[in-house]
């Protein structure tokens, strides 16, 4: 039902962009939402090491396997529930974290000696994993404009053990101050979006999708990413990420932010797992290239939730 709707929403959507092939128009559309999406975990490499928190949550009567050679850090669960009672979950051995977020963040690929910006941090899921990845070294600034999110996003760096990490409490699109100008080599920017790509899983943010909705979060996301630009250090690498199916609040964005910023360039997104390319708006030569460099991710084949992840650099 509730996916139903989604696919409702979007095929009327995508019904006004006659470059978007058939198969994502009519009934075909259907079969992409289809599918479980498995419960993701995301191994605290701070804390413990994957083989060692798995033969654990064995011991627990909790399996899971690791999702591919490549991303032994992430596992799925394949028996068991409420694994975030496990004592392991408090002890910040693990997030709950479903693989397309992880995956955003290994293409912003932060290293141990960058000054990293993840500009819309609450509750910390990509946050504490950019400090994982940098293995607590370099400086990491997790923002958040929402007092009562600061809350959860404290709690998770300090129970994840990410010790590299500083949280301030800005709207970003009023920043830069003159001391945050060009000052990182990295930024993330996971935007507030209708979340409509956790639909299959969260049936409340229905309620959010709308396309007064989708056109109020659109807006924001481009003042964000107007801030985030000017943040970042020339040469600097930024990601912009949403989980939402939309094109509004993805290639529509990506191409008015590439229109307006003649010192942007996109760059592929390269992640260690399979996904699509974006939808083409419309047929121009910046439409093609958009859709060949960012990545989306839907429930069927890729059992993760809806995502869509771009990349880019400063001149
Ligand atoms: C999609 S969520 C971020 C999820 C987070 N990156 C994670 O992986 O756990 C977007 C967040 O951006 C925050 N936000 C919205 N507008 C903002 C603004 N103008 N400045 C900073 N944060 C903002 C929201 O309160 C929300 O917590």
């Amino acid at each position: 039902m509730v996916r139903s709707k989604i696919v409702f929403f979007l095929e009327q959507s995508f019904q006004s962009y006659p470059t978007i092939p058939n198969p994502w128009k009519g009934y075909p559309i259907l079969r992409y939402f289809r599918g479980t999406i498995p419960t993701y975990i995301r191994i605290n490499t701070l804390r413990v090491k994957p083989k060692t928190l798995l033969n654990l949550m064995g011991k627990r009567g909790i399996t899971a396997k690791p999702v591919s050679a490549e991303l032994p850090f992430v596992a799925e669960i394949e028996h068991g529930d409420n694994v975030g009672y496990l004592p392991e979950h408090l002890a910040g051995y693990f997030y709950i974290q479903d693989l397309a977020s992880v995956l955003a963040v290994l293409a912003l690929a932060p290293s141990p000696s960058d000054k990293v910006l993840d500009g819309c941090a609450a509750p910390g899921g990509k946050t504490t994993l950019i400090s994982q990845l940098m293995k607590n070294s370099g400086t990491v600034v997790a923002n958040e404009i929402d007092k009562k999110r600061i809350v959860s996003l404290s709690s998770n760096v300090s129970r994840m053990g990410s010790t590299n990490v500083i949280i301030t409490n800005e709207d970003l699109t009023q920043l830069p101050s003159p001391s945050w100008k060009e000052c990182f080599d990295k930024i993330l920017i996971d935007a507030p979006c209708t979340g409509d790509g956790l639909l299959p899983i969260r049936r409340e943010k229905l309620l959010l999708l709308s396309a007064k909705k989708v056109a109020e979060h659109s807006n924001r996301q481009k003042q964000l990413l107007k801030t985030a630009i000017e943040m970042l250090k020339p040469g600097g690498v930024l990601v912009y990420s949403t989980c939402s199916f939309t094109i509004e609040q993805n290639e529509a964005v990506v191409k008015w932010f590439l229109e307006n910023n003649t010192n942007v360039e996109l760059l592929p997104v390269d992640i260690p797992f399979e996904s699509f390319e974006g939808f083409v708006i419309s047929d121009d030569d910046l439409s093609h290239r958009i859709s060949s460099n960012v990545a989306r991710l839907f429930p069927f084949p890729h059992r993760t939730i809806g995502f869509f992840i771009s990349k880019f650099q400063k001149k």
